[in-house]
């Protein structure tokens, strides 16, 4: 996969990323992250290219590029099939430097989030068991080959891609933007990265109160099960959770506590809440950003989500 660095340069320099249909390189918006935007750029069909505009200096965006290439390396020595990627650090003077991860365009139809509404029960079944799997590798690396190392990952149903034409039948892992593992108990990833995306005013509390919180959950392997079953309120299959449920409470070990409807049920009345005022959060610091203070503001929200 070859990066036209040219054309990124090109593309991010032109960028109004609160108008984007007026960019001189066409492109178009294919997915939200908290702290990336990913675009489908000119007439690349094939890959998906995920902007961040998080970094101070050619410097930070150098140690996330190696946090970044040795998470990628680790989830694979673990077993995980991941799409092939390509960085580029982009510096536009004036602005913040920023990185593209660009990673090969997989089919939007062959999502997890999209498949759970087209496939057959039996399918579905396969579907949520193969997923679990993927995630139980990760534990599996952890416990018995790593003492030292801790790698976590997000199991949520939109990272996860079911292709029928390779290795016959596999499923990949996308969300590799968020590069989570600690060495030593050591967390590689700057955690400042996470509240670049915040608003100005709530980074000190999200700093004290909540941000140890939210990196824990992807490191404790019930809570991420909890949050992947949770997942099917958001994306509209609430009938599909006891069936997850039980699939998922096949992965955990007898000493841990195992998943419950309603114990899913609670994670998911917080978690939306959480998201829903933290989105609100930022629409209100774009608005002063760019009505008030009338400067730049980077990132890309999402409209309404239907959760
Ligand atoms: N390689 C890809 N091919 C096609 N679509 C993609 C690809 N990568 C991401 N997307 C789309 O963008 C969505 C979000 O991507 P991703 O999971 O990487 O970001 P995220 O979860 O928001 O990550 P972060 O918060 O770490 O920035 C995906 O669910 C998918 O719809
Ligand atoms: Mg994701």
């Amino acid at each position: 996969m070859l990066v036209d660095e040219h054309l990124l340069f090109e593309f991010e320099k032109k960028l109004n990323p609160q108008n984007l249909k007026d960019s001189p390189i066409p492109a178009a918006l294919i997915g939200f992250g908290e702290i990336s935007a990913i675009f489908e750029i000119a007439d690349n069909s094939r890959v998906a290219f995920k902007r961040m505009p998080l970094f101070q200096d050619h410097s930070s965006a150098k140690a996330y590029t190696n946090v970044f290439n040795e998470y990628c390396r680790l989830l694979i020595d673990a077993g995980l099939r991941l799409p092939p990627h390509q960085t580029a650090i982009i510096e536009v003077p004036g602005r913040p430097v920023t990185l593209y991860i660009a990673q090969e365009k997989l089919p939007a139809g062959r999502f997890a989030h999209q498949l759970i509404h087209e496939l057959e029960a039996d399918e579905n079944q396969w579907l949520i068991e193969s997923i679990a799997s993927e995630i139980s590798k990760i534990w599996c690396y952890n416990r018995d080959q790593h003492p030292a190392l801790k790698l976590a990952l997000d199991g949520q149903l939109s990272n996860w891609v079911w292709l029928e034409d390779r290795d016959q039948s596999a499923i990949y892992y996308i969300d590799t933007s968020t590069p989570l593992f600690r060495q030593e108990g050591i967390e590689q990833l700057d955690a400042e990265l996470f509240l670049k995306s915040s608003p100005p005013f709530l980074r000190w509390i999200l700093r004290r109160f909540f941000l140890a919180d939210v990196i824990n959950r992807y490191y404790d392997q019930r809570q991420v099960l909890i949050d992947l079953a949770a997942n099917l309120f958001k994306e509209q299959r609430p009938d599909l959770i006891s069936l997850a449920v039980e699939i998922l409470n096949r992965q955990l070990v007898s000493d841990q506590v195992p998943l419950t409807i309603d114990a899913v049920k609670k994670y998911y009345r917080e978690d939306k809440l959480v998201w829903t005022l933290f989105l609100s959060f930022r629409r209100i610091d774009r608005w002063l950003t760019t009505k008030i203070l009338r400067r730049r503001y980077e990132f890309i929200l999402p409209g309404n989500i239907k959760r």
